[in-house]
């Protein structure tokens, strides 16, 4: 290869990488459900896309106005250790919820396959129902819509043993789902980095104090206030890692891209 083609390959192999990840935005994105989305599920009769979570009116609840129902699942465990016990507790001590917020229950109704995707409190003229149209998408969703993609599947039957801990209180903090946490928050390495209000771009205004260098961005981590609003008592749930509606344009959803160093991870473990 001479030195131009050579340099002109360097050049298409970097720009592929960079058009892969300029997504930005739920267009297109798997939360794209709409008859117009690049999505694998998508209803070829409806062309909206935020109708399967908001609606103007009649939501199930005006926090997030709210139109998907929730999860059919009331009581969660948390699985196994590689003997056979069953988990209660964290590594740390922190106790496992056996009732989890409001927040998870939202991603869960879709995600652990209770519910169908299109089941929502305003289907359309004010009317409780499911939006048509998403059954029986081939290893996607079953006949009554609910999903079945087993690699998507999170919480199946409330089993959310293998997953990372949800509905619990951040390192330090108390108070959060009726539990304390037994994880210390010091920023110091082998601990977790302390919550601040300073500088985040979450959804609530509160993150990490992580640095934004070597693939780490704490600014970006949500962390949950037990009480909406408030500025104390912090805890985890799916959405302090994700960001539902693709604003960053990371892998898997992400708020800080995990495929650089691990940095969702390291955002709030100083390892
Ligand atoms: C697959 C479900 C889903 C879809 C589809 C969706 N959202 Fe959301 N939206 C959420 C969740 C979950 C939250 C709460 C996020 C959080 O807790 O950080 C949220 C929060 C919001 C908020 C308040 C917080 C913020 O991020 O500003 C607004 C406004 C919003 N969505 C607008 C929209 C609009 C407009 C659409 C359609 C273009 C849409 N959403 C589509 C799930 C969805
Ligand atoms: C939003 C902050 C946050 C992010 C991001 C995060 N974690 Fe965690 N992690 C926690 C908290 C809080 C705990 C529970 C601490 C306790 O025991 O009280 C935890 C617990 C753990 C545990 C111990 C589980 C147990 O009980 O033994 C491991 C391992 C872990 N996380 C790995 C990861 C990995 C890997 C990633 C990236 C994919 C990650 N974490 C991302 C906050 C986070
Ligand atoms: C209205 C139903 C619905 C809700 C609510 C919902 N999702 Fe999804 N989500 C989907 C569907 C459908 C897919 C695509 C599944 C598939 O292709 O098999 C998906 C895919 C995903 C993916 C994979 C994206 C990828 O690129 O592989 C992630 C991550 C995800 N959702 C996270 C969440 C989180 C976190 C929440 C809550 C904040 C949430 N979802 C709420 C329906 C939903
Ligand atoms: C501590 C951070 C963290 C939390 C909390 C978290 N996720 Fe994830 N999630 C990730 C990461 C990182 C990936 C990509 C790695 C992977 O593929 O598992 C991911 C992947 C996914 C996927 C794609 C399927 C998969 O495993 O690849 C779905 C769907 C999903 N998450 C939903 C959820 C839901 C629903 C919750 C809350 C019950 C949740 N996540 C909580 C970090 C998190």
């Amino acid at each position: 290869m001479n030195r131009l083609a050579s340099s002109v390959a360097i050049f298409v192999g970097m720009l592929v990488p960079m058009a892969a990840s300029a997504q930005v935005g739920i267009r297109n994105s798997d939360h794209d459900l709409s008859a117009s989305s690049g999505a694998d599920i998508k209803n070829a009769n409806d062309n909206q896309i935020c109708i399967y979570c908001h609606t103007p009116h009649k939501a199930q609840s005006t926090q997030l106005l709210w139109n998907h129902s929730q999860t059919a699942v009331a009581v969660w465990s948390w699985g196994n250790d590689l003997d056979g016990n069953a988990l209660t507790n964290t590594t740390a001590g922190t106790l496992l919820p056996t009732i989890v917020r409001s927040n998870s229950k939202r991603c869960l109704g879709c995600h652990d396959g209770s519910v169908a995707i299109g089941d929502v409190s305003n289907a359309g003229d004010g009317q409780k129902g499911i939006i048509a149209g998403l059954e029986n998408l081939p290893n996607l969703t079953d006949a009554t819509g609910k999903l079945i993609d087993a690699s998507k599947i999170i919480g199946g039957g409330g089993n959310m043993g293998g997953n990372h801990p949800i509905s619990i209180p951040y390192a330090g903090q108390t108070g959060y789902n009726n539990a304390d946490s037994k994880a210390v928050a010091d920023d110091a390495i082998g601990n977790y980095f302390k919550p601040t209000n300073a500088g985040c771009t979450s959804a609530t205004g509160w993150c990490t104090t992580a640095p934004a260098s070597d693939g780490r961005n704490g600014a970006a981590i949500n962390l949950i206030p037990n009480a909406p609003g408030g500025a104390t008592n912090f805890g985890i749930e799916c959405t302090s890692c994700h960001e539902p509606h693709n604003r960053f344009g990371f892998d898997k959803f992400a708020r800080v891209d995990n495929t650089v160093s691990s940095g969702l991870c390291r955002s709030c473990h100083n390892k």
